[in-house]
């Protein structure tokens, strides 16, 4: 397949670097990004590194009317020994493809996201803070043809932005307490709940600020039955029980995460019992009480291995661990991954690919 030619445009008024203590959750952008357009017509052309500013959009654009907008999270690693790494990037390519397809968006071809996003990560190196923090990638899809009328956007604008940052959660690394949510319902069979499309994360905003509200970092959905778990907002979820470590399984309403992935993977590689099943919050409820369930924890790209402190709903609550503490096997995964991700592991997995 022909390869697509990449521009680079330097920017000549280069940015102040925030303070690395200041960093957050993205807030901060670097000096450049990568664009690239389609039409049907022409395929993809004009694909540049060019420093970061705002678009011009028409405002007819699909995505402003009928949100066409799907978008990838993953991350860059400065390591030990001055090797910048990235994460697994070919399953976000691949989760890219898959949700473009059902959003009816041309997707951009492997070599365009992957060096494009390589090329972008290597002119802003120096945005790449040392551990703890990270450089988060936003590769983002959205429909731009000009037009009034339900139907797929001929006209894609794939671009990627980079923000330096640190923890996701203002609890830094400790433990976290979630909402159970029995009102508000994320992703039903047949919908979008397996894709990065930005509807999902629009339709998610009430249900996460009225958690909020209640003291609660993030929301747990169940599926439409309100009876068994999917996800967390940004992350997914493991459930350490006595016998069996569960995860739930991907039936078409939950994101694929990179890293519920590599966990499954490592765990299997430690030959402990991981299960990708159906589980009813109901059953969560009843081994806590029967002393069976261990800890649980959230994955996620921005939320590496976040443990779960305490889960709550309308009439009742359960604590899983004290004082913000990460539990036994959350804190193994964390290390490891953690620990190959900066260098000081081997990646025996095949996780990384350097610059
Ligand atoms: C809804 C949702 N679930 C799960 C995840 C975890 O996916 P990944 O491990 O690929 O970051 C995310 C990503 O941030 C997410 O937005």
């Amino acid at each position: 397949m022909k390869m697509i030619p990449i521009t680079i445009e330097k920017s000549t008024h280069l940015k102040a670097k925030p303070d690395v203590n200041t960093l957050g959750f993205g807030k901060y952008f670097t000096d450049h990004m990568l664009t690239a357009k389609f039409t049907t017509q022409k395929g993809w052309f004009d694909a540049g590194i060019r420093p970061y500013k705002p678009f011009e959009i028409d405002p007819g654009a699909s995505v402003l009317h009928y949100g066409q907008a799907l978008f990838e999270g993953m991350k860059a690693f400065r390591q030990k020994n001055g090797k910048i790494v990235l994460f697994r990037p070919e399953f976000n390519w691949k989760r890219m493809v898959a949700g473009a397809d059902r959003l009816c968006m041309e997707a951009p071809p492997e070599d365009l996201f992957l060096n494009g996003i390589k090329e972008l990560v290597k002119i802003d190196k120096d945005w790449i803070p040392e551990q703890p923090g990270s450089l988060y990638i936003r590769p983002t899809l959205i429909g731009t043809e000009a037009f009034l009328g339900v139907r797929p956007s001929e006209e894609i604008l794939f671009f990627a932005i980079l923000s330096p940052v640190s923890s996701y959660y203002a609890e830094g690394a400790s433990a976290i307490n979630i909402w159970v949510e029995t009102e508000y319902l994320r992703a039903a069979p047949g919908g979008l709940g397996a894709t990065k499309a930005g509807a999902n994360y629009a339709s998610s905003l009430k249900a996460a600020l009225e958690a909020k509200k209640k003291g609660y970092a993030q929301v747990l959905w169940l599926d439409y039955s309100r009876e068994h778990i999917e996800e967390v907002g940004t992350m997914n979820v493991f459930f350490v029980f006595e016998n069996e470590i569960v995860t739930p399984s991907l039936d078409g309403t939950i994101l694929s995460g990179g890293v519920r992935r590599s966990v499954i993977d490592l765990l299997k590689s430690w030959n402990l019992p991981i299960v990708e099943r159906k589980l009813k919050i109901s059953e969560v409820i009843a081994a806590k009480n029967k002393g069976t369930l261990k800890e649980a924890f959230g994955t996620g790209t921005a939320a590496v291995i976040t443990p779960i402190q305490e889960l709550a709903s309308k009439d009742w609550k359960i604590k899983l661990s004290a004082n913000g503490q990460k539990g036994e096997l959350s804190q193994r995964i964390y290390d490891e991954l953690v620990g190959i991700q900066y260098g000081h592991i081997e990646d025996k997995l095949g996780w990384l690919q350097e610059l």
